[in-house]
């Protein structure tokens, strides 16, 4: 899609980080908006915010991992505006925890954001994009571990490699059954600053932590909302996302990236499935660690004989 002045557009997750940066983008290009996000608070913020700037916008209170909702604010886009031409699928959450400890329950609540939710809004938006057919995008964001994987965040990992594969899959159909007006892209960025570490306030009730659940006391799970808020608070800045985003979708680019120096990750991870060479944790980190800017002879050494 080229043009964006008066084109609606549905971003979900619109109360803080990425959502709030792709508003202020859309703000920037004219469109008229329709935002969600589970926390009230926060997507009041933005509201006012679009308000101040003369926007135009109307937002849904929504808890996206629920069908339901995202039936809801689906019709109530289209009640409001009466088209949809950009759906941006961003609402999601992220923590750690290895296999063995993390509660099902969390696992659950992961899948049903992060996956459920692209699958609730694109099997609803896509007909109505289809009628419209004028230049439409859908944009989910995955991350750029929904292109490699690494241990610690394996809830993580999974559900952005499932994320990243429906919407790859999605986009064959699109072209296989001729509905070309609509484009697609995943955006997959590594760690940028946002408030992505404070998951626990994004907790829908129905996953509620039960009183007597070990893991919330454990070292483990301490550990994770540590190394989570390091990792996080030392990340990108996040004023780049809005423009670098839309710039893209512009210019009909799937797989929008935004940190080229992790490249060397995701040619690992291929040449091991290439080559049927087993993954190996101490490679990589060592590559990371290169990635990161941690230079050691062990990760020069690897980077000349294994890439
Ligand atoms: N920040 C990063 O380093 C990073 C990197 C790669 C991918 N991502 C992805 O970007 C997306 C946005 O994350 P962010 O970094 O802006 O984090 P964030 O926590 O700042 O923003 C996420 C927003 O989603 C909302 N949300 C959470 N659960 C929801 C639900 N059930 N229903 C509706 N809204 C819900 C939150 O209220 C919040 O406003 C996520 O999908 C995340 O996985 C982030």
């Amino acid at each position: 899609m080229k043009e964006f002045k008066n084109k609606v557009a549905l971003i979900t997750g619109a109360g803080n980080g990425f959502g709030f940066e792709f508003t202020k983008e859309a703000v920037r290009r004219g469109m008229k908006l329709m935002l969600a996000d589970i926390d009230a608070a926060d997507l009041e913020r933005t509201k006012q915010w679009v308000l101040e700037q003369g926007g135009t916008v109307e937002t849904e209170v929504a808890d996206l991992s629920l069908e339901e909702d995202a039936d809801r604010l689906v019709r109530r886009t289209m009640e409001t505006y009466g088209q949809i031409d950009l759906l941006m699928n961003n609402a999601g959450i992220a923590f750690g925890g290895l296999v063995t400890d993390l509660p099902s329950r969390e696992w659950e609540w992961i899948f049903h954001i992060n996956c459920m939710s692209h699958i609730y809004t694109m099997k609803r938006v896509i007909p109505i994009m289809e009628k419209q057919g004028t230049p439409c995008h859908i944009l989910n964001v995955t991350s750029l571990a929904g292109l490699l994987t690494m241990g610690d965040m394996p809830s993580y990992y999974a559900t952005k490699h499932f994320s990243t594969a429906l919407a790859e899959s999605v986009y064959y159909d699109l072209q296989r059954t001729g509905i070309n007006n609509i484009k697609m892209s995943v955006f997959c960025p590594s760690y940028v600053h946002t408030d992505l570490h404070h998951y626990e306030r994004h907790r829908p009730e129905r996953y509620k932590i039960p009183a007597d659940d070990p893991y919330y006391t454990s070292e483990a799970y301490k550990n994770e909302l540590k190394k989570a808020e390091h990792v996080i608070t030392t990340g990108s800045p996040v004023d780049t996302v809005g423009p670098l985003v839309f710039e893209n979708i512009e210019k009909e680019n799937f797989y929008i990236q935004m940190h080229p120096n992790t490249k060397p990750l995701i040619r690992h991870r291929m040449r091991d499935i290439l080559k049927e060479r087993n993954p190996d944790f101490r490679f990589t980190y060592d590559i990371s660690g290169l990635v990161e800017g941690r230079v050691s002879l062990k990760s020069i050494w690897y980077v000349l004989t294994h890439l």
